[in-house]
């Protein structure tokens, strides 16, 4: 099979690692890839939501299989775009239709989705331009804190959660009347705080039946002890040890069952991963967000520890045998810490020359995925915030950290910075 992955970050680099092992995988091409995935497969300048250019690419070369990596081009139609032309109507492409991706396109479409299905999630309203002032009383008589989301996609910078009324107030104007976010913040979701502890799971389906193929705890702050600005995740931890099999049933009774009843139901047409994003509050599982795919820093762990034949697994999800698949995970413990630019996720500078790879890359049990590089005079140099991370396997969480951790520590860049503390709540 020839395989075309979407993306260039640490998530392609693992999916081209774990699609590489399999041997249906005859030619793997990432689009646009960075200097990791070069090293599995081919790598092609096309951008993300060049669909023109993708199809091209995909024509040329006898594309069967295409995973998309992240949300935009999804949500942009990429699925419909290779669906509804003749010439790439066969291609297998992973990822649900522009209708579908609303779930994690639209706050306000998937809490209606929610609300319709029954699924547990914080109590919200909506509010746009047009009904402002009630917004303003709405937020006044809300308890504390307040959770503000920006409706459409905002780059991970759309949810607010505010500690006072006033900051709720000064949040909610900028969305709404300053258009803080462009089009994603005409409209503003306004929910419950829900306390708990997060953790994502993923599923894929073929918007009839599924297969949960992992799980993970994601620490999303700069800071350690879970503190400062939020980033796109620092590291992951799988499995998560309050995801025990009692857990686990309600998860999937409460919310993955008629997550993917209700896709079935509305008739929307989804092919791809469903990335559920749960607070654990006391016990009771609910959604904090859906997400049309897979999950960065997540992928990371969730990958190396899925013993599945990923290539194998997709094929089923486009013929109609997903539920015969078995899914396989191995028994040990995985762990993802992140190296990040300094400054990040604000100001950063970029192209410094990153030391150590080939010598991390030799330490039993880990595997370095990279993220935010690129080439530059024969070097490998920093091109992002999050730049690449370290994934490790131990007997324990606390063990696998450890080992990503030292495995962090023989590479070098200018400014690199990496959390110690994933995994802290866990003490095995
Ligand atoms: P999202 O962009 O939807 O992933 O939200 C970003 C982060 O905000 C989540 O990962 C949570 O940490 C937090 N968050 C979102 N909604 C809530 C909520 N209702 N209660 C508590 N925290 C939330
Ligand atoms: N790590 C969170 C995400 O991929 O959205």
């Amino acid at each position: 099979m020839n395989i075309l992955i979407v993306g260039g970050g640490g998530r392609e680099h693992a999916l081209a690692w774990k699609m590489a092992q399999s041997h249906h995988c005859d030619n793997l091409f990432i689009a646009p890839g960075n200097p990791g995935t070069a090293s599995i497969g081919t790598n092609v300048a096309i951008e993300v939501n060049d669909f023109v250019g993708l199809k091209n690419c995909a024509l040329e070369n006898a594309i069967d299989l295409i995973v998309v990596g992240p949300e935009d081009p999804l949500v942009n139609g990429i699925f419909d775009y290779f669906s509804k032309d003749e010439a790439t109507a066969h291609i297998n492409v992973i990822g649900p239709s522009a209708e579908a991706a609303q779930l994690e396109g639209s706050k306000a479409f998937s809490k209606h989705f929610m609300q319709r299905h029954g699924i547990p999630t914080a109590a919200y309203a909506e509010f746009t331009h047009a009904n402002y002032e009630e917004g303003v009383e709405y937020i006044k008589a809300h308890a504390l804190p307040i959770v503000l989301k920006a409706d459409g996609l905002a780059a991970g910078k759309g949810v607010i959660i505010a500690f006072t009324h006033q900051e709720a107030l000064a949040s909610f104007e900028e969305m709404i009347q300053n258009k803080q976010f462009g089009e994603a913040s005409s409209k503003v979701v306004i929910e419950q705080f829900l306390e708990g502890i997060e953790v994502s799971v993923f599923a894929l389906t073929d918007g009839q039946s599924y297969q949960i193929i992992g799980h993970a705890k994601d620490y999303k702050r700069i800071g350690e002890g879970d503190t400062g600005l939020n980033t796109g995740g620092m590291g992951c931890v799988s499995p998560v040890p309050f995801m025990d099999k009692n857990f686990m049933q309600k998860v999937e009774a409460r919310i993955i069952k008629p997550t993917i009843q209700g896709i079935q139901s509305e008739n929307l047409v989804y092919k791809g991963f469903v990335f559920f994003g749960l607070m654990n509050c006391e016990g009771e599982p609910y959604v904090i967000e859906y997400n049309c795919r897979l999950g960065d820093p997540e992928t990371e762990v969730i990958l190396p520890r899925l013993q599945t034949d990923l290539v194998s697994l997709l094929a089923a999800a486009d013929n109609g045998t997903l539920q015969d698949v078995n899914i396989e995970y191995q028994t040990a413990a995985f762990a993802t810490v992140m190296a990040v630019s300094g400054g990040y996720p604000g100001n950063y500078q970029k192209d410094f020359t990153i030391q150590g790879l080939s010598e991390s890359a030799n330490v039993p049990g880990v595997i370095v995925f990279q993220a935010g590089t690129g080439f530059k005079d024969n070097a490998i140099v920093t091109k992002g915030g999050r730049v690449l991370t370290a994934t490790a396997q131990g007997n324990t969480l606390k063990e696998a950290v450890e080992i990503a951790q030292n495995a962090l520590s023989n590479i070098q860049f200018e400014g690199m910075y990496f959390r110690r503390d994933i995994g802290y709540e866990f003490e095995s």
